[in-house]
Order: structure tokens, then C-alpha cells, then sequence
């Protein structure tokens, strides 16, 4: 794809990735090897004869759940702190190269906890990454716990209780809470009693909603979960009157223009909503979601977008001071990134 300099250039805020989708084949076939983990048997799914075959594979999801399909099976070779944190140490480089100077990453505690992998491992793994990537490449980050909503809401808040029990909500290392996982039949108010939790205390609260859902999974994760945040969120385009309550009251959409294609949330780039969002003031941030599996990092998503709107310097300053302000680090941090 067409390289930019200038969107290479420019301070980068990363706040829609999920740790568990920038596991590249490579890293997995390794650490299946390392882990003694059996994939699936290549007779049985072609695809894992072979890190080429599976990238291949990658290019023909159809929807949100035949990807996670694919996720859930990739990140079962993570089996010890080292693993999370080889992983995450990979996307801080790959992040570094594009540009990223903060990024607040998803990972999803209960896709480990019930493979029986401890919660403490995956923290311990991703935290000594994080600390690496600030001393080496001064990029800033934060931790998102997201909740998988294909799983009973009394899961998640087991998985609530045990993170707030390690203390990692009120000493940082947790910033804030998100909900991921296959979207139509689970809307967000399952969750509201993790939602109302989180509300009582310093932690962010944000949620996938309007990937594959209609405009009412928006509207329900505003209204019932109280979400300052709205991830994807592209369904807000069939509501007139979200899309101007959202401008108005400064939310931030993490949109994630390759992984849309890619799931066929839409067809191409030019469909989704960027001109829209930026007449109507829509706050959103470019992010690359899951970018081992879709086909780019964060760059990547910035190219695709300049390439399908062909962006004034206006329009992407104004993306630019959005992803900084709506960034969850604080007020001094912020200050250095504008
Ligand atoms: N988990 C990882 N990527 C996701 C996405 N795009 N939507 C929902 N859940 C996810
Ligand atoms: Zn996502």
C-alpha cells in the first residue's frame, strides 16, 4: 500500500488493540513448537499446514466470528509470563516503526484464565513488556481488561473480582474496562453490573459496539453501561440523532478501518464514515484492532484511509488532538504528545 510520510510522522495514539490479534504466525507456529500445544490437525483445517497457509486463510474471513475463531485457537500457545511478554515486546517494536507514541491495549483475561493459564501470568508478561517498551522506545502505555460477552456475565465478574484483589485497578496497572467477542445476540447491558462496579471507582469503562451490531448496541452501551468510549461503532451512521449526541459530548470512536474490511463490516475503506465523522465533529481515533490478522498495523490503517479520503492537513490534525485528548494517560503525558 501507499506509504506517507507524514502520517509515518505524526504522533500516534493507539487505543484499539487486542494484544491476543498482533500474535503473527510466525510467533505462534513458534511458540506452539516451544509450548508443545497441538493445533488443529491440518487434515482437519488445511489452513494450519503452515504459517503461509494461515495467513492466507486470514484473507478470506467472512464475518467477526469466523475470525474469532481462528483468535481463540491462536492465542492457546500462550502459556507463561515470557510468552505475553514476547508478544506484547513485538507490537511495541512494530508500534515504535509506525509511530506510536501511547497505546492503550486490550487483552482478554478470561480467553487465558479458562485454558488454565492465571490471570497474575498474563499481567506479570504484558507488564514487563510495557516497562521495555517505555525504557527502550518511550512509548507511554495502559492495560484495557475486556470482558468476552459470549461468556456469562457472572464470568466476567469473577474476572473483575480477581484483577481488583491484585490491586490493579487502583494502583494503574489496569486504566480501565472494555467488552470484545461476537456482538449480535450479546448486547452491552448484560455486563452492567461490572459496568456499574467500574463506575464507582477511577477505571475507564469503554465497549465494542456497532461493528457487526446495529446503532442500538451504541445508544445501549452510552445509556446502560455508561461508556465514555465507543469502539468500531461505524452503525452510528444510521442514527442522526447518536451520531450528534456523540459529537457533542466529545466521546471517542476507535475505528478500525482494515479490520472492517476484513470482516466484511463493510466492502471497502471509502464506505466507512470518516467524512462523515469529521463534518459532524466525531471525535475517532485510526486503529489497527487485531494486526496480525488483518492485513495491517496502525500505519497500515492511516495509509488506507488517506489513500480512500484523501485527508487535508486540517481533517488530520483534527484526528490527531482527538486521539490525544480522549486518551486515557494523564494531563502531563498528554501535554507531551500534543
Ligand atoms: N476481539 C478481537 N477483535 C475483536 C473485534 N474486532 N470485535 C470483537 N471482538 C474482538
Ligand atoms: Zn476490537
Amino acid at each position: 500500500s501507499a506509504h506517507h510520510q507524514f502520517l509515518h510522522d505524526m504522533p500516534k495514539c493507539e487505543h484499539h488493540l487486542h494484544i491476543e490479534g498482533s500474535l503473527s504466525p510466525t510467533l505462534l507456529s513458534s511458540l506452539a513448537a516451544k509450548n508443545s500445544i497441538s493445533l488443529p490437525d491440518s487434515s482437519v483445517d488445511p489452513s494450519f499446514a503452515s504459517p503461509t497457509a494461515l495467513e492466507q486463510r486470514y484473507e478470506n474471513f467472512t464475518s467477526l466470528d469466523d475470525f474469532l475463531h481462528y483468535y481463540f485457537i491462536g492465542m492457546s500457545v500462550l502459556l507463561h509470563a515470557s510468552d505475553f511478554e514476547s508478544l506484547a515486546y513485538e507490537y511495541f517494536t512494530r508500534a515504535h516503526a509506525d509511530g506510536v507514541h501511547h497505546a492503550e491495549i486490550f487483552f482478554d483475561p478470561q480467553a487465558h484464565t479458562s485454558r488454565g493459564v492465571s490471570y497474575g501470568v498474563v499481567v506479570e508478561g504484558l507488564v514487563a513488556a510495557q516497562k521495555k517498551a517505555e525504557k527502550n522506545f518511550g512509548i507511554s502505555s495502559k492495560l484495557i481488561l475486556c470482558f468476552l460477552r459470549h461468556l456469562p456475565a457472572s464470568h466476567a465478574g469473577e474476572t473483575y473480582t480477581e484483577a481488583e484483589a491484585l490491586g490493579h485497578f487502583s494502583d494503574g496497572t489496569v486504566v480501565g474496562i472494555g467488552l470484545d467477542s461476537s456482538e449480535v445476540g450479546f448486547p452491552p447491558e448484560i455486563f452492567r453490573e461490572v459496568y456499574d462496579a467500574a463506575g464507582k471507582t477511577t477505571l475507564r469503562r469503554t465497549a465494542h459496539a456497532g461493528e457487526e451490531g446495529d446503532h442500538t448496541y451504541i445508544s445501549r452501551a452510552l445509556d446502560l453501561c455508561n461508556t465514555e468510549r465507543i469502539d468500531h461503532g461505524i452503525r452510528l451512521v444510521d442514527n442522526e440523532e447518536l451520531l450528534k449526541r456523540v459529537a457533542s459530548e466529545k466521546i471517542l470512536v476507535t475505528m478500525c478501518p482494515l479490520s472492517n474490511v476484513r470482516l466484511r463490516c463493510v466492502t471497502k475503506v471509502a464506505d466507512l464514515p470518516v467524512r462523515k465523522f469529521l463534518d459532524e465533529g466525531v471525535r475517532f481515533s485510526i486503529n489497527s484492532d487485531d494486526p496480525a490478522y488483518f492485513g495491517g498495523y496502525i500505519l497500515d490503517n492511516y495509509c488506507a484511509v488517506q489513500e480512500a479520503f484523501k485527508l487535508s492537513l486540517v481533517d488530520w490534525r483534527f484526528i490527531a488532538v482527538a486521539a490525544i485528548e480522549g486518551s486515557w494517560c494523564d494531563e502531563e503525558r498528554k501535554k507531551t504528545l500534543l
